[in-house]
């Protein structure tokens, strides 16, 4: 369920951003209204490139809480704002720092590539960060002999490793809302919709991946559906997207991909939605919460977020 905002007025909330000098960044998969105000919007890589390159003082990241501390990570002498700290990740939860560093302290020799919906303290035991939009090519950077550790998404690892003949060694690890998404009632769609392309986040389970017309990012499939010559699409990811699709491509069509349990709304990140227009406008006039990185952990958690940007150039 979409969180009920109390009506901010846009003008007030913008005046207040230049007063103090602050960008608003906002992913996605964010409430249309809160994609609507924001300076930029864009996937996980775009988020981290614009934290890297800003001159604001204040970054107000409206995302989750990894993306944030992406963002402190980078600039570390600016402050970083998120509407709601309690805006997490599945995904990241489902790696624990100390768990993590126990699997790669048992497998020495092989290269660390973490996916970017990692804790900060995970990412200070990685070599290099990727995100959905440039795992692949990260991975395919390094000899094909390469041993490599991949986490901690297991179905994003899957696929990479089927897309590249790797045979990486994955981390167990999965999102809430990317597994949740139902083959059956994709493939019913597909069959009321034959002309629709289905359209996949690598997040989510391989059977789906393997009937989709088209994987990737949030970032590749919005341009996906502003450069095809489909009409209809079956959306398999957070259904915040849809809101940026539908404006690119007033004419088209976008089906969200149906859950298992159509009851509920699993297809909304239910860490995502936490934050509000309110919650926006209140952190940005208090400046808090803040978001936080130990001296220790974000000077070794720098080196590899750095590798991924220089590679994603
Ligand atoms: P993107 O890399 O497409 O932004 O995905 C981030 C994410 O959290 C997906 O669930
Ligand atoms: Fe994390 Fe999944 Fe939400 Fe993305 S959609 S932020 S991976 S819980």
């Amino acid at each position: 369920m979409q969180t009920k905002n109390l009506q901010i007025p846009v003008e007030r909330l913008h005046k207040l951003r230049r007063e103090k000098n602050a960008v608003i960044l906002a992913h996605y998969y964010q409430t249309a209204d809160i994609q609507d105000v924001a300076d930029c919007v864009g996937d996980s890589l775009a988020l981290a490139q614009w934290a890297a390159r800003t001159t604001a003082d204040i970054i107000v990241l409206c995302g989750v809480h990894f993306m944030g501390e992406t963002a402190k990570i980078l600039c570390p002498d600016k402050k970083v704002l998120i509407p709601d700290p309690k805006a997490g990740c599945s995904l990241a939860d489902s790696c624990p720092a100390e768990d993590f560093k126990a699997f790669v302290d048992k497998h020495p020799g092989y290269t660390v590539i973490s996916y970017v919906n990692t804790t900060a303290a995970v990412k200070a035991v990685t070599d290099v960060v990727v995100t959905s939009g440039n795992a692949r090519r990260i991975v395919e950077s390094f000899p094909k002999d390469t041993p490599i550790i991949f986490g901690p998404d297991r179905n994003l690892g899957n696929y990479i490793n089927s897309i590249t003949g790797r045979k990486m060694l994955l981390w167990d690890g999965a999102c809430h809302v990317h597994e949740q998404f139902s083959l059956e009632k994709i493939l019913e769609a597909k069959l009321k919709y034959p002309d629709a392309d289905i359209i996949t986040h690598p997040e989510c389970k391989q059977p789906i991946i393997k009937v989709s017309d088209f994987v990737g990012s949030t970032a590749a499939l919005l341009k996906h559906t502003i450069t095809s010559d489909k009409q209809r699409f079956i959306v398999a990811t957070e259904s915040g997207v849809i809101h940026e699709m539908q404006k690119q491509s007033p004419h088209k069509e976008f089906i969200p991909a149906p859950p298992n349990d159509v009851t509920c709304a699993c297809n909304e990140c239910s860490f995502m939605r936490l934050n509000t227009m309110e919650k926006l406008y209140n952190c940005l006039e208090r400046e808090t919460p803040e978001i936080f990185v130990d001296k220790e952990i974000r000077e070794k958690a720098v080196k590899p977020i750095r590798r991924m940007l220089a590679m994603s150039e």
